[in-house]
């Protein structure tokens, strides 16, 4: 492929990690708070290949008017269940949230490169997570060998999500919200910036929201000569590398090319994202 374009020729081979498709029965399919809802699944095939930041591509089998299936991240696992928080935004998390238990649904997973999970003794994770980034989280912080900082933010009070799910973790837990309604008030990014003035040594950042929180967690890792790994939720049709819906710029060599996050991704190092390109 040429660098800086986007052509019609065959994408890179790269070594998928083992995903399969599996029609699983839903267990529960509960109210959060506000908009949000957690569903759980019994997906025995899927769920024990779960690693961290990693995500599931839904089909809602009700709406039979469409076929494309709906990326979420997978929250929390056990046993032969995983589960995903997700937020109501439109067509098909509406009718999602309808759904009852023991009806069923499509899914394709466990999908994409999740985070890396920290190595005993090595760095302290510092995670920062916007509104539902909050789900792609908790696996990395449940499986970490190290305890470290959650930076959770959100428009409003109801956007926090499992806060206390962290807590019980043993992680610390700091809030920002931009109402105020909550901890601090103001951006997630105002909590990090005062931790990492305190010290940096060891810490490595972690984040997944909306992508202007992205960039800014990305800018800071900058700043402080931090590792930083950033999952880019874009919009995906496929999820499995062959429509090319969901690229976004990467740095290679001296230019940058398009890399697909369903398969290169979600997750990418901070210092690869091509940030100053236009998409
Ligand atoms: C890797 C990945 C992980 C995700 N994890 C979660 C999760 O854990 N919980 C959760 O609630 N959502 C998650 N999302 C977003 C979720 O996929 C969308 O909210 C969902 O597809 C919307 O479907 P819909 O039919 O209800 O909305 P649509 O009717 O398709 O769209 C409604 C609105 O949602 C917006 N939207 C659609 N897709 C996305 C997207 N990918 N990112 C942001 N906005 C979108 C549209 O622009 C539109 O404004 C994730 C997305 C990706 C790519
Ligand atoms: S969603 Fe189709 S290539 Fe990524």
């Amino acid at each position: 492929m040429l660098v800086g374009e986007l052509t019609a020729s065959p994408a890179p081979t790269i070594l998928l990690p083992p995903m399969l498709e599996e029609t699983v029965q839903i267990l529960a399919n509960d109210r959060d708070s506000d908009l949000y809802f957690r569903l759980v699944v019994r997906a025995p095939r899927v769920a024990p290949l779960v690693q961290p930041g990693q995500f599931a591509h839904v089909r809602v089998l009700p709406m039979k008017a469409t076929l494309l299936r709906r990326p979420f991240s997978i929250f929390q696992v056990a046993g032969d269940t995983f589960s995903i928080l997700y937020k109501a935004v439109g067509q098909g998390t509406e009718v999602l949230s309808r759904m009852p238990p023991g009806e069923e649904l499509s899914v394709i997973g466990p999908l994409g490169r999740g985070f890396t999970v920290p190595q005993p003794g090595a760095e302290t994770p510092l995670l920062v997570a916007g509104g539902y980034g909050m789900a792609a989280m908790y696996l990395l912080a449940q499986r970490s060998p190290q305890r470290g900082i959650v930076f959770v933010g959100g428009r409003r009070r109801v956007d926090i999500l499992c806060e206390d799910e962290f807590r019980a973790l043993g992680w610390q837990v700091r809030v920002a919200t931009e109402d105020g309604s909550h901890g601090e008030m103001g951006l997630v990014t105002q909590p990090l910036l005062a931790e990492l003035r305190r010290g940096t040594d060891g810490k490595k950042l972690f984040a997944c929201g909306p992508t202007p929180m992205l960039k800014a967690v990305g800018k800071i890792a900058d700043e402080f000569q931090l590792p930083a790994e950033l999952s880019m939720d874009e919009h995906m049709c496929c999820g499995v590398g062959v429509c090319l819906t969901c690229v976004i710029p990467v740095k290679a060599g001296d230019g940058w090319e398009y890399q697909r996050t369903c398969t290169e991704g979600p997750v990418f190092d901070s210092r690869q994202v091509a940030w100053e390109v236009e998409k």
